[in-house]
């Protein structure tokens, strides 16, 4: 107890003015991730999990702000500090890799350069020193050090992902935030990144936030999940504790909608109906529209994310103490 985590978001929430009003991306998430944990965040498209990771880094665009809440790195809350303060935090203290990743790295410049330069922007390091860094964490990727000469073009997408890895990791940084970053590869590929962020952060004691909207990437190697519905945190558990026994009817869902990689081939049932418009979302549990288990009270009353005990979290009024689905 009483050690401080690597991250701890309380009640934040962060979203995008438009000429419609106000798009609340993120509202009022909490959670805290402890040093050296990998916690995987999934959810489908649209429900928030890139402005939730923007929030954090303080990379937001222009129109979009944190409103509420904090976001403690290491203790301090990112979000009420100056922009100076952020700056030297993010990359040396914080990185992420884009959900854009593939396309992130500057193509005239060869993969040497691009490592060089983020050592270079933020350690006072000479160019020697520098290249030395960019070596080892090429090799902690798993890419041998001739490349460094190399352009991005001539790259696999695989390669591209790992360089793009080794970049935000060369500076040692205590949080890795990875939005999507495996999507556009093939299974096997995706695969043998995800287990090569275990691995290095296993090496170097990192903490990984890891974002997807395929849960079953996650299953054997992310600690805890949190599992976000229409820019809430519906669920959030242990991983395996949280395949084993899914308690919210989204979560449920949600697995229902792939194949696992190694288990048997499940359900691909898929949720019926579409996530809300974030504009206007509706009241109550913003999944009772969608919910087969839906019952009276559940489109008037929004259920709060609840301790239900054993480490697990669920927003859902099955899961409320006197009910069948409550546990205790
Ligand atoms: N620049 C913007 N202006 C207005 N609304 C935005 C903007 N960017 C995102 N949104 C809205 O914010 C919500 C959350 O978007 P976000 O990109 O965080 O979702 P996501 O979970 O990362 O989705 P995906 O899986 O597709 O990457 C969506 O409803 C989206 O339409
Ligand atoms: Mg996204």
């Amino acid at each position: 107890m009483g050690s401080v985590p690597t991250l701890e978001l309380r009640d934040l929430r962060a979203g995008y003015s438009t000429k419609k009003g106000f798009v609340r991306a993120v509202d009022g998430v909490s959670f805290r991730l402890e040093r050296g944990e990998f916690l995987g965040i999934a959810g489908e498209s649209g429900c928030g999990k890139s402005t939730l990771a923007y929030a954090v880094m303080r990379l937001l665009r222009d129109n979009a702000r944190i409103e509420s809440g904090q976001v403690l790195f290491n203790g301090t809350d990112v979000a009420a500090m100056p922009e100076a303060g952020v700056n030297a935090l993010r990359w040396t203290g914080m990185a992420m890799v884009f959900q854009s990743a593939m396309s992130a790295l500057n193509p005239v410049l060869s993969v040497g350069e691009q490592l060089t330069d983020a050592v270079l922007a933020h350690r006072n390091a000479t160019k020697a020193e520098a290249e030395a860094m960019a070596v080892e964490m090429l090799g902690l990727v798993d890419i041998n050090a001739d490349r460094l000469r190399g352009y991005p073009h001539q790259l696999s997408g695989g390669m591209k992902q790992r360089v793009m890895i080794a970049m935000a990791l060369i500076l040692k940084p205590d949080l890795l935030i990875m939005d999507e970053p495996t999507t556009a590869l093939d299974v096997v590929v995706q695969r043998s990144i995800i287990e090569k962020i275990d691995e290095l952060r296993r090496a170097l004691g990192f903490s990984v936030v890891f974002i997807t909207h395929d849960l079953s990437l996650l299953v054997e190697i992310s600690d805890s999940l949190a599992i976000m519905y229409a820019g809430k945190i519906c669920e959030y558990g242990r991983s395996r504790a949280l395949f084993d026994e899914p308690l919210h009817p989204y979560t449920e869902g949600l697995m229902g909608s792939f194949p696992t990689l190694t288990g048997p081939v499940v359900r691909m049932g898929g949720i019926e109906g579409r996530a809300p418009d974030l504009l206007s979302p509706p009241p109550g549990c913003r999944f009772a529209p969608r919910c087969a288990r839906a019952f009276e009270g559940c489109g008037r009353e929004d259920p709060a994310l609840r301790d239900i005990g054993g480490g697990r979290l669920c927003a859902c009024r099955l899961r409320e103490p006197g009910r069948e689905g409550g546990r205790r």
